[in-house]
């Protein structure tokens, strides 16, 4: 052990630099706290042991790129499509997924629920294995009673000892592991406490290990901190091949889970469910979730088309405007990026002569989705031009287009389909972007699938047709 010791190094979080003892401040970069044990990469290759010692690299061997045999290994999929959609088509072999989230969002219930439904069918039964750090064998077993499965045969280790589990994995040779999860997991050769950066990281490096020798797919649950880093899934990012994460207002039942990295499949793909009562349910058809229908014609709203991965979601964008009481005017936006938010007003206010100087601006995506992309920019436009003017648009009526610093309007990707989905849920008009018409022939108005479609170049102009209106 005292070996073991002597090769620990202390990194700073902050400049990376190394040293071998222990201090309150890094001497390179002056941080307080920022040092964390880590041990050096040739003291974790000598001192492995058992499987830990089969996993640690023989002799190097090159190989020529065009004579590796790449034949992708059939994917594994997990009985829950919309799982299996966000991963890519379900789960690759020796693959390893982190599953990030706040406590409670439903982490544990979904990948019990993908278990079970590995384990459903006896002829073609996967061997897994669902590893509790958090939680004790009653409590899995009291939320599989929930869920109405306790009676499947989903083998289940309460352990946090990362050398018991690869023991037993060594043993049992699962093809699917849960670890749920990394933050609880420690190893011994490491003498910080469970949850430290130092111990995530290593358990996290030594399971992608494994999983890679041995073509175990492993899930990792992760939770996310406050502030999205302290020992939290961020240090594993860059170590796992595939980041999920569960979104969604815990306050509504619907729960978001998005692919935020993937080496196997495309990002920002969007899976859908519902929490109920017996667990999560798939939502296959979630377009029209994020609208809300208005009984009458209201002023601040408008519809968007958004692409979430290979998925399109029509979301609304709601704009609330009123005059500051007392103070700076506030700007306030649940969904949407608040610098884009800045951004447009400013836009509104050059080249449409719109001013919200004096008035708060509150914005809000229906549903608590989140929209990065620039596609929602017209839409976010036109439902604040909408409040001031207290103008309502069109019942309908679908937006959408990136609005560029100078007010012009700018095509977004995959217009057709956007516009598509729109028409399945009974849109009759369209704002978009003039270089998104399917012609220049076509002129400024064209109707497609239904949609009687309103080219525009600028901001103005789309301003100016919903005054006509
Ligand atoms: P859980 O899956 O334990 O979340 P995590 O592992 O991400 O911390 O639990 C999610 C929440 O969902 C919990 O507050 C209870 C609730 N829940 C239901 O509403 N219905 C159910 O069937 C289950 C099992 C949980
Ligand atoms: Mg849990």
């Amino acid at each position: 052990m005292a070996a073991v010791k002597s090769k620990t190094v202390f990194v700073c979080q902050s400049c990376s630099a190394e040293v071998l003892r222990w201090q309150g401040q890094c001497p390179q970069c002056g941080e307080w706290n920022t040092l964390q044990e880590q041990r050096s990469f040739k003291a974790s290759m000598n001192q492995r042991s058992g499987l830990q010692a089969s996993l640690a690299p023989t002799s190097p061997e090159v190989v020529i790129l065009g004579d590796v045999n790449a034949v992708e290994s059939p994917r594994q999929q997990t009985g829950i499509q919309e799982l299996d959609r966000v991963l890519g088509g379900g789960i690759v072999p020796g693959a390893v997924v982190l599953l990030g989230g706040d406590p409670g969002i439903g982490k544990s219930t979904l990948l019990l629920q993908s278990l079970a439904a590995l384990v459903v069918n006896p002829s073609k039964l996967v061997p897994v294995l669902y590893v509790t750090g958090e939680e004790s064998a009653q409590q899995v077993a009291l939320r599989a009673r929930r869920l109405g499965m306790q009676a499947l045969p989903i083998p289940l280790l309460a352990e946090t000892r990362l050398e018991t589990i690869l023991t037993v994995i060594e043993a049992r040779r699962p093809l699917v592991v849960v670890i749920d999860s990394i933050q609880t997991m420690y190893t011994e050769t490491l003498s910080s406490a469970p949850g430290s950066v130092a111990q995530v990281r290593e358990c996290a490096a030594t399971l992608t290990r494994m999983a890679k020798a041995y073509g175990i797919s492993v899930i990792l649950v992760g939770h996310v901190t406050k502030d999205g880093t302290l020992a939290g899934p961020r240090v594993l990012e860059h170590i796992v091949d595939t980041v999920l994460y569960f979104e969604g207002d815990t306050h509504s039942s619907f729960r978001l889970v998005r692919a935020i990295k993937n080496r196997f499949g495309a990002v920002n793909e969007l899976g859908v469910f519902s929490m109920g009562e017996s667990g999560l349910r798939e939502v296959n058809n979630p377009s029209a979730l994020f609208v809300s229908r208005h009984p009458q014609p209201v002023a601040g709203s408008a519809v968007m088309a958004t692409l979430e991965g290979t998925r399109t979601l029509l979301v609304e964008i709601q704009a609330l405007t009123d005059e500051a009481q007392t103070g700076p005017a506030r700007r306030l936006s649940v969904g949407l990026e608040s610098s884009r938010l800045s951004l447009l007003l400013a836009v509104l206010n050059r080249h449409v002569g719109v001013a919200t100087g004096h008035s708060d601006v509150f914005v809000n995506a229906v549903g608590g989705v989140k929209i990065t992309e620039p596609a929602a920019d017209l839409a976010l436009v036109l439902a604040v031009y909408s409040s001031l003017t207290n103008r309502p648009l069109p019942p309908n009526l679908v937006v959408f287009g990136e609005v560029g610093l100078s007010g012009e309007v700018r095509p977004v990707q995959r217009g057709q389909e956007r516009l598509r989905e729109a028409a399945k849920l009974g849109f009759k008009q369209a704002i978009v972007p003039m270089l998104n018409l399917p012609s220049k022939k076509s002129g400024k108005n064209t109707v497609i699938d239904g949609i009687e479609l309103v080219g525009v170049d600028r901001v103005e102009e789309a301003c100016e047709w919903i005054k006509q209106q």
